[in-house]
């Protein structure tokens, strides 16, 4: 152990010469620079530091603690196997309390508690309170323990066989640098790509083009509809659910007048305009309509679409517009589509298709 002389402190690992190596110090006491390592402060010897009767006297108290901490134990022993465990008692601030519970609460607790107290009084009176630095060691190797390494590497190298036997080696390096195909042809079972599959309904199919009521396939006449109505259709003649599910549509009556494109009430008969039931974000089904704004709402995020204005998306997350799909009605009056939908239907992910 050594002071400074001006730092005070005592640096760990550095002995005998009683001023540390004066490192901290110096730098401590650079004219002007505010960021300078102030050293440690002082160190002031406790009473116990410098006055032996002290220093015994908390000496004494702490073996007292650890003392009583030690019969306390005892106690608890002997409450344990003397007392009844049916046995009540009163406790003042308590009430009628089990005895045998109390007594191993008190006797448990008087225990740790006094190990506590001993070992806090032990520490501030009689253990050292001096700050200490112990300074870093140098991260990096010593060039004898490179070198070492080398000569481990090499040497494992040399056991290896590697230099000798040039036919292990290449054969592993072509080996290591096919290996990593096999991996990409298994990508393959991917497949197949789904082309213009995803951008096909049963609309495209000119035996499928009349619409249907979607619970009772009665075809359905403009006539059908009045202001503000909501129907939920499909093509006729559906053969599997999967068609349903990309061809399910929702027809609505709007007045003519407040339908903002003409483009869009082309695509129409009468008012009566045709979208997609699939929301073009995530695929639910839409059937939240409010006719007095002609808004489409999706339950599931909360995209909105505006009918009126050919599906053109005004809130939520969905990227695209819902696709509209173009109908007509035949002589009789009766609603069919002119063709399928021209773009994919359902969520966007599905645009991406090969075309
Ligand atoms: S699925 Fe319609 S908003 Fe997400």
């Amino acid at each position: 152990m050594s002071y400074d002389n001006e730092g005070g402190g005592r640096h760990a690992g550095h002995s005998g010469d009683g001023h540390g190596d004066g490192h901290s110090t110096e730098i401590a006491h650079i004219e002007g620079d505010p960021f300078a390592d102030p050293g440690l402060p002082h160190h002031t010897p406790r009473r116990t530091d410098i006055d032996a009767r002290a220093a015994n006297r908390a000496e004494r108290q702490v073996a007292a603690l650890f003392a009583l901490s030690s019969l306390l134990t005892i106690a608890f022993l002997v409450c344990f196997v003397t007392i009844d465990k049916d046995d009540d008692m009163y406790v003042l601030g308590l009430g009628t309390i089990n005895s045998l519970n109390f007594a191993l609460g008190v006797t448990l607790g008087g225990s740790l508690l006094c190990i506590g107290f001993g070992a806090i009084h032990w520490a501030r009176k009689l253990m050292s309170s001096e700050e200490i630095i112990d300074y870093r060691h140098p991260m990096k190797s010593s060039p004898e323990d490179t070198a070492a390494v080398v000569e481990l590497f090499q040497q494992g190298v040399a056991d290896s066989a590697i230099p000798r036997r040039k036919l292990i080696w290449t054969s592993l390096v072509g080996a290591m640098a096919l290996f990593p195909i096999a991996p990409v042809f298994a990508l393959r079972d991917l497949g197949p790509l789904p082309h213009r599959k995803l951008r096909r309904t049963l609309w495209d199919d000119p035996n499928h083009r009349q619409i249907v009521q979607a619970n009772d396939d009665r075809r359905i006449k403009a006539s059908d509809f009045a202001l503000g109505s909501l129907v939920s259709a499909k093509p006729n003649d559906l053969e599997t659910q999967e068609d349903l599910a990309k061809a399910a549509i929702i027809l609505v009556k709007i007045n003519p007048n407040e339908i903002r494109s003409k483009e869009v009430a082309d695509r129409g008969v009468r008012g009566v305009l045709a979208f997609s039931k699939i929301c073009p974000h995530a695929g639910c089904p839409l059937g939240l309509y409010e006719k007095t704004t002609h808004h489409m709402l999706c339950p599931c995020h909360q995209s909105t679409f505006d009918l009126a204005a050919g599906g053109k998306v005004v809130f939520g997350p969905a990227a695209r517009n819902l696709p509209q799909l173009a109908i007509s009605a035949d002589k009789d009056g009766y609603l069919y589509a002119r063709d399928g939908f021209g773009q994919p239907v359902g969520p966007s992910f599905w645009e991406r298709g090969d075309a």
